[in-house]
């Protein structure tokens, strides 16, 4: 591996950039923590004493600018625009999910990307995890399955601020989030058609937390999934039903629960044995997927667990992209695979009855 140290410009300095990214970004030796960006002045103030670092901006075109930053890591609301800038500046890019609101967006993004020869991901950290990699093994071991189920109901998010100490911006005028919520809201709209606009807040569920079970399903059994079927559940759940190449069906079960747990898992049913990889929290270090296996040993039913290596999946997303960056690795979450999930997001939503 090459000695250098790449300079890495994060852009949104809030929850997952501070639990996250930037601990590991000053932890691994191929990176060093560049320069900062955020609209809330207080929380570059903090983040730059506490990780050293001068060069901080309030405005990303001004770190895209700073030759010190060789890539960026985007975790803002809206990634589009950044991404784009990004790497029209020829810095390396890894994008927070989702890569951006709409196909439309994502589109010119996956060109740009394939045409500039920079490294761009995004941050499916799931894909990274340990325990899933195993778990993919196990399930192409036991064949074509008989049917899929996929199952989110995200915990309490609210209990995530005990674990770790947090500098949260309370000085952004309201409407500044206001107006980028609206802004998104617009193309969100016009990207589900005036049939569909009345669930907006379904798609963006599908985007902020089913996203990364879009891209896990992706990931065990490619892109050629058919929506069967789609149904919200209340104001925060939804249900769809999916086909994939050979008609083998798959459940998708995504909401917000009041769990004091996370709940999370992919399960395959084959013809003689089941796998099921069961995710963590994601706001958890050195806690990965484990996979539980059932199958026959003889006639006897063994059902054995496979704990993952106490590794955490943020952490091996970044090994990789130093990987991608110093060795020509290939990206494992390019940014094709964001605007896939875009489009089943999209083609889930117009499965559901007509609601403008
Ligand atoms: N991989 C995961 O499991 C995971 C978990 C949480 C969040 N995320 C993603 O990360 C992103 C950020 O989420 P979060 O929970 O950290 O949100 P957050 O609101 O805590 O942080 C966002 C930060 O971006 C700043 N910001 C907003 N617009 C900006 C702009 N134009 N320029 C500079 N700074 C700007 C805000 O001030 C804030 O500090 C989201 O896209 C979310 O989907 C991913």
């Amino acid at each position: 591996m090459s000695d250098k140290v790449i300079g890495v410009g994060v852009i949104g300095c809030g929850e997952i950039a501070q639990l996250m990214h930037l601990p590991f970004i000053q932890e691994l030796p191929a990176f060093r923590v560049a320069a900062l960006c955020d609209i809330s002045p207080g929380v570059l103030a903090k983040l730059g004493d506490q990780y050293a670092v001068s060069a901080l901006y309030s405005d990303y075109r001004a770190l895209l600018a700073d030759p010190a930053v060789d890539a960026v890591a985007i975790c803002t609301y809206d990634h589009g625009e950044i991404v784009a800038a990004a790497l029209a500046a020829g810095k390396h890019v890894l994008v927070e999910k989702p890569l951006a609101f709409t196909p439309e967006e994502a589109r010119p993004l996956v060109e740009q990307a394939e045409a500039s020869g920079l490294v761009a991901l995004v941050g499916y950290m799931k894909l990274y995890d340990p325990g899933y990699e195993t778990g993919l093994k196990k399930i192409a071991a036991i064949g074509t399955p008989r049917s899929i189920q996929i199952h989110d109901f995200a915990g309490r998010f609210d209990r995530y601020g005990a674990l770790y100490t947090q500098h949260r911006a309370s000085d952004i005028p309201p409407d500044v989030m206001a107006t980028a919520r609206a802004a998104a809201a617009q193309r969100i709209d016009a990207a589900l058609g005036p049939d569909h606009a009345g669930y907006r807040d379904h798609y963006l569920l599908l985007l902020m937390l089913g996203s990364h079970d879009l891209a896990v399903l992706r990931g065990a059994f490619g892109t050629e999934a058919h929506v069967a079927y789609a149904r919200p559940v209340g104001s925060d759940q939804l249900l769809a039903l999916l086909e994939f190449p050979g008609g083998v069906p798959c459940y998708l079960d995504i909401g917000v629960a009041k769990y004091e747990w996370w709940d999370e898992f992919l399960h395959v049913h084959g013809d003689t044995d089941e796998v099921r990889i069961t995710f963590q929290n994601p706001y958890w270090k050195h806690a990965s997927a484990f996979v539980t296996v059932k199958e026959a040993v003889g006639e006897a039913p063994v059902e054995t667990v496979l704990p993952g290596t106490p590794d955490t999946a943020f952490r091996r997303e970044w090994l990789h992209f130093a990987d991608c960056i110093l060795n020509g690795a290939t990206p494992r979450t390019p940014l094709s695979g964001g605007l896939a999930d875009l489009d089943l997001a999209v083609a889930i939503i117009k499965a559901m009855p007509a609601k403008g």
